[in-house]
């Protein structure tokens, strides 16, 4: 269902979206990018209020360089927020976070830089691959409040959509209420807290788990098929 619906969502290659003509730009690795801003936005981010504009594209391997210290610096300001440490992730490898297709990382960028990034799994399992988990939802501090965080959700919603997933989920920290109010507006609901979910030295902390149903697959059959990533 997955690789059927994925092929129908992509673009004519080398041509950008289509949505994309305001932010077009060129990735570090030379490919056609992409991005527009969200619904009631205008045309140019926070243009408007003399911010600069943002950027979404895909990630791929070629921006590993920059991913790394931005993931860095997220767990190293935010533990509470993430599944895994600081440490772990200094000893690991990186490219781990590039999700395997159907599954996707994005990244946004502000005058050329890495400043954001969100990303969907889809597990493999036949049983379970109808449905995806999101991670890794980070803006740094200097370009929050400017509407990316929204956008690359629902751009990872498009892709959750256009791939033919029935649902996503992710876990969010009871207190991260600006997460929180995030997944709410993008559609997410509660359906449940899990106590003790994770441990930082002393602490204990509850994560809540939220899920977005998608669609109806007989409803959706005839929707249009429209996305940039
Ligand atoms: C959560 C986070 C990704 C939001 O990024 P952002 O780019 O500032 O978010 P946006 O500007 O796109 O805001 C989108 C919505 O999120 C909510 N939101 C974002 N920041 C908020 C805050 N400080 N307080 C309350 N709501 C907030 C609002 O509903 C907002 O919509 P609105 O502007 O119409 O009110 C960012 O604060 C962050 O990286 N936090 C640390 C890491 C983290 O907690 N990641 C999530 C792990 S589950």
């Amino acid at each position: 269902m997955a690789a059927s619906g994925q092929a129908r969502c992509r673009p004519p290659a080398g041509r950008p979206h289509r949505g994309g003509a305001a932010l077009t730009d060129t990735s570090p690795s030379g490919q056609p990018v992409s991005s527009r801003p969200p619904a009631g936005r205008s045309a140019c981010g926070q243009a408007a209020v003399g911010r600069p504009s943002w950027l979404i594209r895909r990630l791929v391997r070629s921006d590993l360089a920059d991913l790394r210290p931005l993931r860095l610096q997220a767990l190293r300001a935010h533990p509470e927020a993430f599944g895994i440490s600081f440490e772990e992730e200094q000893a690991e490898d990186t490219g781990r976070l590039i999700a395997e297709p159907p599954g996707m990382m994005l990244g946004g960028f502000v005058a050329g830089r890495l400043v954001g990034c969100a990303a969907v799994l889809v597990p493999s399992r036949i049983k379970q691959r109808h449905k995806g988990h999101v991670v890794s939802v980070y803006v740094a501090s200097d370009s929050r409040r400017t509407g990316l965080a929204r956008a690359l959700m629902e751009a990872l919603i498009r892709h959750a959509r256009c791939i033919g997933l029935l649902s996503l989920t992710l876990s969010v920290t009871v207190g991260n209420e600006s997460a929180r109010q995030l997944y709410l507006r993008a559609g997410f609901r509660s359906c449940g807290v899990e106590p003790a979910s994770l441990r930082i030295g002393a602490d204990l902390f509850d994560e809540e788990l939220m899920v977005l149903t998608l669609s109806n697959p007989a409803a959706d059959a005839d929707a249009p098929r429209d996305h940039p990533y």
